[in-house]
């Protein structure tokens, strides 16, 4: 299996693209293979929340777009963590009870997962999953009881990553998984939006699954081979921010589950220089 990034403008859009020759799941029949896009939401460009129904009848949940992680998990009902339910109506969580659903199938066990660096346990299952019209059938997932406090104050009810199948929790199935094998071309594409004022919910960008964002983004696309085949992780000759130029070779990842720039201290400083940006320290940003 094969799997490529591909790169437009820095800063505000890319794609992602899986290739993948030697799928090893039975790929649909050519006329029922789709594209479709799904718009998401932008939290202090932080997270990229995607609508996405769990079970049957649906239960909605606000999932993290993240392809850092190869694992879907939404928040259970019984989650014994304080950051689970939320405080108020802006941060509300919605919670996962798989008494309420009839396509739920018990998994093997629990699951460990990591959020931020940190772990998060629950129970694994079966489920349907659908978004963007979409339906992936018998989508291994976990429902999180314990998880670290970490966004009690946005209403992030779980995560959706579609890193590579190597980043498997416990060996499960990944959404790209159950996924690629439906579409039209064997690919994503993440158009993040620009947003200049703080957002805490507006749109953020649009998800296109089975093509490319043509309407987005740039046609001029940079083909880069992955080097880092669990994240979507590649080598950057070097890079140009303002005055600052850079060119080392250093290795990189595409990350959606986080919205800001990474690197060692001294780039960060020599960047901030040269925008003229500040540091917030309380925020580490
Ligand atoms: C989960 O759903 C079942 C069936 O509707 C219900 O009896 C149960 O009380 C729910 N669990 C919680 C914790 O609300
Ligand atoms: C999943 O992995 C964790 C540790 O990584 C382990 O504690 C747990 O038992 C595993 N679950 C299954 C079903 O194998």
């Amino acid at each position: 299996m094969n799997f490529f990034l591909i790169l437009s403008s820095f800063s505000t859009i890319f794609f992602i693209f899986a290739n993948a020759a030697s799928f090893s799941y039975p790929i649909e029949s050519r006329n029922k293979l789709k594209t479709v896009s799904q718009p998401f939401d932008d939290f202090y460009d932080d997270y990229y929340l995607l609508k996405v129904d769990v079970g049957t009848p649906a239960q909605s949940f606000r999932l993290s777009l993240d392809t850092a992680s190869s694992f879907l998990w939404v928040l259970d009902i019984n989650c014994v963590s304080k950051d689970c339910h939320g405080t108020s109506d802006y941060d509300k969580k919605s919670t996962y009870n798989f008494s309420d659903s009839s396509t739920f199938v018990k998994g093997a066990g629990t699951f460990v997962a990591q959020f931020d660096g940190q772990p998060i346990s629950g129970y694994l299952g079966k489920e349907s999953v659908s978004f963007g019209g979409l339906t992936l059938k018998n989508q291994d997932f976990g429902s999180a009881q314990v998880l670290p406090q970490l966004y009690v104050d946005l209403p992030i009810d779980g995560v959706i990553g579609f890193g590579l199948p190597a980043m498997a929790v416990n060996g499960t199935r990944t959404p790209l998984d159950g996924l690629l094998p439906m579409l039209d071309q064997q690919m994503f594409s993440v158009w993040m939006d620009r947003k200049v004022d703080t957002s805490r919910g507006g749109p953020g960008g649009l998800v296109t699954f089975g093509a490319m964002d043509t309407v987005n983004c740039f046609a001029d696309v940079n083909w880069v081979p992955l080097t880092v085949k669990s994240y979507w992780g590649f080598d950057l000759d070097g890079f140009k921010v303002a005055s600052y130029e850079r060119k080392n070779k250093e290795k990189v990842i595409s990350d959606t589950g986080s919205g800001w720039i990474g690197a060692p201290p001294a780039v960060i400083s020599a960047i901030v220089k040269a925008t003229g940006a500040k540091y917030a320290w309380n925020w580490e940003i």
